[in-house]
């Protein structure tokens, strides 16, 4: 991890240049390295080293519509491989009788994402399965009903004495072996990889003048840094909410989820509060975490509330300096890009799609 004033020195540096008529040159391979750098290998917790045999389970319950009440839906139904293990819609689908206020996330590289969530409630990949099926917006089930069931199937005792060595089947040991799979999920391998290890060829003219807007003019790399493009932070870029407002079954869950994670006054909230439902503060008010931009032009839509269906709408919302949200980053100002300088902005987003790593299960 490289220091917040390393990096800002950097991208300071990159857009000095800015508001001159030369275009910003780009990071060399390795200053881009230095900003970004290579995803590496996934980290392992110690209690849930995965093997084939947890991922092979892991991916059996990853499709499992057993885990929810009714058996309408297992993490697949939201999390859909040929949608980049997102569903490509503003507003998630949910347990029948709810309604979502959020996007679904996309899988993509979750191993190297903490906290998890778009306000990061979630600290940890191996126990979030477990409150995705208690969850009533999703699951809306007992997490030790389903490991019962799954006890008395013909072909799951076996799966899970393969993957966990010893007998029975539990709550815990259904999460680990989820999140093994979750695990496997990874790619890289992009263009932009390939040019950060040297190879400048790798990018065209117009995705290595999007790299130089990324962390120079547009200074998008102030929060999307790391090798996984995201500073792991929270912020408030005022993401307009036309997809939500107004609708009552959205601002019922708002409410609820208000109340559950403990709001005094939830009653009255009318907006999603992003950080704030975890922290309390009023300042972290609809900031959300800064997402990942890995394989991000297979994600769409974008933002928390799916307000975005293009990437170009994206450039024209940070260009414009975000939204407007009295809790506003202060980060954001207007870019004054160029149409021409947009397309290579976008050009650079798409070039940051990577391919799946080998699965091991
Ligand atoms: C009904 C739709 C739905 C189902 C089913 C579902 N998810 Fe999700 N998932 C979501 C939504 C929506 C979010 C974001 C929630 C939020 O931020 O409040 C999410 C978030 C996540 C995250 C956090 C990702 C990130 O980038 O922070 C993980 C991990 C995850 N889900 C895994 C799973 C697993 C494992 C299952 C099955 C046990 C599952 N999901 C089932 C809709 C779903
Ligand atoms: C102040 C920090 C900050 C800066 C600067 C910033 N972003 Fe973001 N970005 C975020 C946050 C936070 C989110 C998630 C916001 C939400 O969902 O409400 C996000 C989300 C996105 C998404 C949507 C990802 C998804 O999966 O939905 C894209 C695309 C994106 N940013 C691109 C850019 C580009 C391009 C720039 C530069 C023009 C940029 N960002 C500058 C913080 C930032």
């Amino acid at each position: 991890m490289i220091r917040a004033a390393t990096l800002l020195a950097i991208v300071l540096a990159m857009s000095a240049c800015a508001g001159s008529d030369d275009a910003d040159p780009p990071p060399s391979p390795a200053e881009a390295r230095a900003l970004f750098g290579q995803l590496g290998p996934v980290p392992q917790p110690e209690d849930n080293p995965s093997t084939p045999a947890r991922v092979r389970l892991g991916r059996t319950l990853f499709a499992d519509p057993r885990l929810s009440a009714d058996g309408s839906l297992s993490c697949q139904s939201c999390h859909r491989p040929d949608q980049g293990f997102a569903v490509a819609q503003s507003i998630s689908p949910s347990f029948a009788t709810r309604t979502e206020r959020r996007k679904v996330p996309t899988l993509i590289n979750v191993a190297f994402k903490r906290p998890l969530l778009w306000d990061g409630r979630v600290e940890d990949l191996d126990s979030q399965p477990l409150a995705t099926i208690a969850d009533r917006i999703h699951f809306n089930n007992d997490p030790d009903i389903v490991a019962a069931d799954l006890a008395r199937d013909a072909a799951y005792p076996a799966l899970f004495r393969e993957a966990f060595g010893v007998e029975g089947i539990t709550a815990p040991r259904i999460a680990q072996a989820i999140a093994a799979y979750e695990r496997t999920l990874v790619f890289d391998g992009s263009r932009f990889d390939r040019y950060m290890e040297g190879d400048t060829a790798a990018l065209t003219a117009a995705e290595t003048r999007g790299l130089a807007l990324f962390v120079g003019k547009a200074a998008c790399a102030m929060c999307h840094n790391g090798p996984n493009l995201t500073d792991d932070r929270f912020h408030n870029i005022g993401v307009p909410d036309h997809t939500i407002r107004g609708r009552a079954p959205v601002m019922a869950t708002i409410g609820f989820d208000a109340k559950r994670m403990g709001l005094a006054d939830w009653e009255s909230v009318t907006e999603d509060l992003g950080r704030q439902l975890v922290t309390k503060a009023p300042e972290d008010g609809g900031k959300f975490r800064t997402m990942s931009l890995r394989n991000v032009a297979q994600v769409a839509p974008y933002m928390h509330n799916g307000a975005f269906a293009t990437l170009a709408q994206v450039i024209d919302f940070y260009d414009a300096g975000g939204g407007a949200h009295p809790n506003k980053s202060g980060l954001l100002r207007p870019l004054g890009l160029t149409p021409a300088e947009k397309a290579d902005l976008e050009a650079f987003l798409r070039a940051l799609t990577g391919s799946r790593r080998p699965d091991p299960g």
